[in-house]
């Protein structure tokens, strides 16, 4: 959309960072392949497991990565805003150091939901995200989750807290579910969209491929409506989250 920036809201972009890029020769190629499909800028959304290493270190890595990456970047590369992707753990809301994972220089915190059933200690979690913490929690890749959901009442009633949700492009593209995905764009349950790029093979930067699957099924205006979502909340703004 004019003046809008097309943003991939989550990718796993940083070099030997995480299961992502594997050399900072990928990472430049992600960076280029993207920019020229039309992404404008990427959320670099490592995977930061806190059973593995604490916030600081995770930062003193992000860091170092970023430093081999930076200096390298050029016209033909998107723009990278660092971030996490923040894998749910026990007693996350009462972690002083969280401010750390958010993205930007925003509250906005990417949450990776457990793969199996949610119950009320996880949306209890998120409720504390939300409203104590006031983070602008944003739920990584909602679909992937669904699987693990069924019958699960909570999986429908999260999306009652005032929380974003991302879906990965992959899923608007391929699989039984794009048209139920594509639907939650299509009414305001759904806000944001991701590659979850990892690399240029199996989990390739997609992003415009769900974004044209959007725009074919829903429309130009819902593609719009994630543009102007996702710049808003870069801004540090908190739009608002239904379109009825
Ligand atoms: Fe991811």
């Amino acid at each position: 959309m004019a003046g809008l920036p097309v943003v991939d809201f989550h990718s796993h972009i940083l070099p030997r960072m995480d299961d992502g890029s594997d050399s900072v020769e990928t990472s430049l190629a992600i960076l280029r392949e993207s920019r020229a499909s039309g992404v404008d800028l990427m959320v670099s959304t490592s995977h930061y497991y806190r059973r593995n290493e604490t916030i600081e270190s995770f930062l003193a890595r992000r860091s170092d990565r970023l430093g081999q990456l930076l200096p390298l970047l050029d016209g033909t590369c998107c723009g990278i805003i660092p971030g996490a992707e923040v894998a749910f753990y026990f007693g996350m809301d009462d972690d002083a150091g969280l401010d750390g994972l958010c993205i930007g220089d925003t509250r906005l915190l990417l949450v990776e939901m457990p793969f199996q059933s949610w119950g009320t200690y996880e949306i209890n979690t998120l409720s504390s995200l939300c409203f104590d913490r006031r983070f602008t929690v944003i739920l990584a890749h909602y679909e992937r989750f669904a699987e693990f959901q069924k019958g699960n009442r909570l999986y429908e009633e999260v999306l009652e807290l005032p929380l974003y949700v991302q879906i990965n492009s992959g899923s608007l593209t391929s699989g039984p579910h794009t048209k139920k995905w594509i639907g939650m764009f299509r009414d305001g349950s759904a806000h944001l969209l991701g590659s979850d790029c990892h690399n240029l093979t199996s989990r390739p930067p997609d992003l415009i491929r769900g974004r044209e699957a959007v725009g074919k099924k829903a429309g130009e205006d819902v593609l719009e409506r994630i543009d102007r979502c996702a710049a808003a909340l870069l801004l540090g703004e908190k739009p608002r989250r239904r379109s009825l």
